[in-house]
């Protein structure tokens, strides 16, 4: 058996499909490959499977590529799966998997470093020390907000925006709410959590709007210029999901204006690219789609890969596919 995989990763994964016997091709270059050169990859041997990134745009050109190559199965190195088009995948009996559950405790301790972060000013505090500012204790120096019983909204209640309300719960005895297309009695026992059936209500709300949905067709501009003109004046936003779910202009013009106290985000409208309004904010944290960047996680995510493709060329059923 034959594997691609477009950029390198963790060897826990790519061990796991040597000792299988597959034969590896691993992309050579440390950079994404464009899609001509992925479909160019395809077009010159015979793979059985393709291990992608979630930088890799795999729509229909790739998969007509991947199909006539021999590929059964397309293994994204993520939990999201907005790059892979899955009627595509669908339409030519490809196998499309993920990698859930592993990344979330990374994903949600990441959300929390910023939600302090930004809280507390740190990002800020450390520039305006290092900018040799600091001319000794000051009572009113850089006042930031205490999180404690303070309200988080939780935009989307996966996995990962459960273990975030799970540390607010029980790290600072925080009040959540949430929004979800599905609602969940026994998290809100569990946290004395309350549902919100209208996502405006978190918005006007929290003093942490937290948003953990994944980006679909109804979920791109979710939150818009007139949802950052219900929040609190005080409140902040933070993402860890995908970075269209947030009008990012909108978001920089709200930041500008005062409109709301802050933002600390990890994922961006038109990655690698940043508005300039974020840019040049000093309310704002960012982080460049780091959140899932532990050790710990990233071994997993090559693991369960792996074994997603290893299930898929065995005749079985991977643990992960999603349609
Ligand atoms: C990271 O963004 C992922 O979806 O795994
Ligand atoms: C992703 O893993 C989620 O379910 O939040």
């Amino acid at each position: 058996m034959k594997i691609f995989i477009t950029r390198q990763i963790p060897d826990k994964g790519t061990n796991l499909l040597k000792e299988k016997g597959y034969e590896l091709t691993v992309s050579p270059y440390d950079r994404m490959l464009t899609k001509e050169e992925l479909i160019e990859y395809l077009k010159k041997d015979r793979y059985d499977a393709v291990l992608c990134l979630l930088t890799d745009k795999i729509d229909a050109d790739v998969f007509d590529a991947a199909k006539e190559s021999g590929v059964k199965i397309i293994a994204n190195y993520a939990v999201g799966f907005d790059n892979i088009d899955l009627a595509a995948a669908k339409k030519r009996g490809v196998l499309v998997t993920n990698t859930p559950g592993v990344l979330t405790d990374a994903v949600a301790e990441h959300t929390f470093a910023l939600i302090l972060a930004i809280a507390h000013r740190v990002s800020e505090a450390d520039r305006f020390t290092r900018g040799g500012k600091f001319k000794g204790w000051e009572p009113m120096l850089l006042l930031g907000e205490g999180m404690e019983k303070k309200t988080l909204g939780v935009l989307g209640l996966g996995r990962i925006g459960a273990r975030v309300a799970y540390y607010a719960k029980n790290g600072f005895d925080m009040h959540v709410l949430y929004y979800d297309v599905r609602r969940n009695e026994e998290f809100e026992r569990k946290y004395g959590a309350e549902f919100r059936e209208n996502p405006d209500d978190i918005f006007k709300e929290a003093d942490v709007v937290s948003v953990h949905v994944p980006l679909l067709p109804s979920t791109k501009h979710m939150v818009n210029a007139e949802r950052l003109g219900m929040m609190k004046k005080t409140a902040y936003i933070v993402n860890t999901s995908r970075g269209p779910v947030i009008d990012e202009e909108a978001l920089g013009e709200a930041l500008k204006a005062g409109v709301i106290k802050g933002a600390a985000l990890d994922v961006f409208e038109h990655e690698p690219e940043i508005n300039p309004l974020l840019l040049e904010s000093e309310n704002v944290i960012l982080t460049p789609h780091i959140a899932s960047a532990t050790k710990e996680a990233r071994d997993e995510m090559a693991t369960l890969a792996a074994k997603n493709i290893i299930a898929a060329l065995s005749g079985g059923t991977p643990s992960n596919l999603v349609e």
